[in-house]
């Protein structure tokens, strides 16, 4: 993502939706200037402690500060915000240039393995209605047309996630909205016996997890 965005030293980068700062991070890590919003407190004070070389603070992607920036990025953000097309024309405002990531195909993604494991005490799934998701490729062009953006480069990259212990992989999975659901069913022992053994065959040899994952990524101007 930051190559399709031409992120280097001294790119001005507003990080919507930064959560704990993974991206904040990589860009940094290339000389840019970074400024990550999110709205959760707890999210903000974790990028804050992670990435010292960036600013954060807390703020609604509908209404983000005025910059200018070269980038604005959304990470995994758009499926999060009640208005995707209004984040988007509003970043594209104080942005030249817009880059978005969303989940690729579910079953390239060992993510959807969590839901999976819990999936006995979860209400069950409901069949699709509605508009597409933002995950399939036609849709989020489609918003971004919506949104005054004109799309530029497309690309699907690999993003693993990888847990130290089996510890890391269960504890921020209990804290989620489904984690809390299934524990409060079955009891945070069960859930963690399910868990484990679903992702048995994602274990490494050190005692660490990694999965798997694809996400797709778009670059827009204005
Ligand atoms: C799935 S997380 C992605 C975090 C980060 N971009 C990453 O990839 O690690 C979505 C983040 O968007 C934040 N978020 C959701 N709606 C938001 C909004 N309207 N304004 C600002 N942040 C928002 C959440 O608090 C959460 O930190």
């Amino acid at each position: 993502m930051l190559d399709l965005a031409g992120v280097g030293a001294g790119t001005t980068v507003l990080d919507l939706g930064c959560g704990p700062g993974t991206f904040a991070a990589a860009a940094v890590a290339r000389g840019a200037r970074v400024l990550g919003v999110d709205g959760d407190r707890s999210a903000v004070a974790a990028a804050a402690a992670a990435v010292p070389g960036a600013d954060f603070r807390i703020g609604d992607a509908h209404d983000p500060p005025p910059g200018p920036f070269e980038l604005v990025a959304a990470v995994q953000l758009l499926q999060h915000v009640a208005n995707p097309v209004a984040v988007l024309r509003a970043a594209g405002r104080v942005g030249a240039s817009v880059a978005v990531t969303t989940w690729g195909p579910e079953e390239e993604c060992d993510v959807r393995a969590f839901g999976e494991a819990l999936a006995a005490w979860l209400p069950p799934r409901r069949p699709p209605s509605g508009p597409p998701p933002l995950t399939d490729p036609a849709r989020l062009r489609k918003i971004v047309g919506l949104a005054g953006l004109t799309v530029g480069a497309e690309d699907e990259v690999e993003c693993p996630f990888t847990y130290p212990d089996a510890d890391a992989l269960v504890g921020p999975l209990l804290a989620s909205g489904i984690g809390r659901a299934a524990a409060a069913r079955a009891g945070e022992a069960a859930v963690r016996k399910a868990v484990l053994a679903r992702l048995d065959v994602n274990r490494t040899r050190t005692g660490g997890y990694v999965l798997r994952n694809r996400f797709r990524v778009l670059v827009a101007t204005r």
